[in-house]
C-alpha cells in the first residue's frame, strides 16, 4: 500500500478508513468506520484529540482543528435501554439510528465543534469553534453556535458558483503551485478584488477543461487503512 500520510502521529488509532493521500492526522485522534468505511479526501488534515466514527465522507483540502467530534450513529431512544454496548446481548440493542455525514471540499472546522448524524456540509464552509452542527450547511457559509446558525456567506452567489464550477480541490498541491492560473487564485483577497477573482476563476475553469481533455487531471484512489494503532 502507498503511504497516504504526510504526517500520522504514532498515537492515532485508525480502523476501516480510506484516505486519498497527502493527509495529516494529529495526536490521539480516532478514526473508525465501524461497519462502514470512513473516507477522508486528498490533503485533508485532522487535528489532535478528534473522534470521527461511522459512515463519514470528507472531501479534499479540509482542515479540522482539535477535539472535534464527527459521529454518524446515535444510541437508540425507542428501545428498553439506551445502552447499546456490545457487552450486553452481544450488541443486539444496536444503534439503529445512523445517518451518513458528508463534508464537502475546502471545509474548515474550528476547535471543539461537534457534527451530528445525518448532516451534510457543503464546499468552502467555515465552522466556528465550539459549534454544534445539527442541520445541513450550504456551500461557502460561515456557521457558529449551538445549535449552529449561519452568520454569513464567504462570497456572493456568482463567485460561489464559479468556485463550485472550478472545483480547484481536484488539483494536487504540485499542480496548484506550478500552474500560473491556479497559483494566482490563491494570492489575493477575493472580497477586495472581486473583478480580478471573476477573471482568474474563469481562466482556471478553462484551464481545467483543457487539462481534463488531455487526461492530465489527477485521480485520487482511496488507500484503505484497516488497522493502525
Ligand atoms: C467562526 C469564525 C471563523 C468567525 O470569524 P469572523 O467572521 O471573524 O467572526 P466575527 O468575529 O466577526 O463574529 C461574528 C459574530 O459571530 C459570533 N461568533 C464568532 N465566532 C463564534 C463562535 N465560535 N461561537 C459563537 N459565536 C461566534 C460573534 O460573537 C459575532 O456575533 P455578533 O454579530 O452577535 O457580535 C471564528 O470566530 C471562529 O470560531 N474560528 C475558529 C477558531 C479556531 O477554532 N481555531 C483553531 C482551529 S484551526
Amino acid at each position: 500500500m502507498n503511504n497516504p500520510f504526510d504526517m500520522l502521529h504514532p498515537t492515532v488509532m485508525i480502523r476501516n478508513a480510506g484516505f486519498r493521500g497527502r493527509n495529516m492526522i494529529n495526536r490521539n485522534t480516532i478514526i473508525n468506520g465501524y461497519g462502514q468505511m470512513a473516507k477522508i479526501g486528498y490533503g485533508t488534515t485532522v487535528g489532535g484529540d478528534c473522534i470521527i466514527t461511522g459512515d463519514i465522507e470528507i472531501g479534499n483540502y479540509c482542515q479540522f482543528g482539535w477535539r472535534i467530534s464527527i459521529r454518524s450513529g446515535d444510541h437508540p431512544l425507542d428501545k428498553a435501554t439506551v445502552f447499546s454496548n456490545s457487552r450486553l446481548l452481544n450488541g443486539v440493542v444496536g444503534s439503529g439510528r445512523e445517518g451518513k455525514i458528508s463534508i464537502g471540499n475546502d471545509v474548515w472546522i474550528g476547535d471543539s465543534a461537534i457534527i451530528l448524524k445525518g448532516v451534510k456540509i457543503g464546499n468552502g464552509v467555515a465552522i466556528g469553534a465550539g459549534a454544534v452542527v445539527v442541520k445541513d450547511v450550504p456551500d461557502y457559509s460561515v456557521v457558529v453556535g449551538n445549535p449552529s446558525r449561519i452568520i454569513r456567506k464567504r462570497f456572493d452567489s456568482e463567485i460561489i458558483a464559479l468556485f463550485n464550477q472550478l472545483g480547484w480541490w481536484d488539483f494536487t498541491f504540485e499542480q496548484i503551485e506550478s500552474l500560473v492560473e491556479t497559483h494566482e487564485l490563491f494570492t489575493f483577497s477575493i472580497m477586495e478584488d472581486r473583478e480580478r477573482a471573476v477573471q482568474v476563476l474563469t481562466r482556471c475553469i478553462m484551464l481545467k477543461k483543457h487539462l481534463f481533455a488531455l487526461g492530465n487531471l489527477f485521480t485520487t484512489p482511496l488507500m484503505v487503512v484497516e488497522s493502525f494503532g
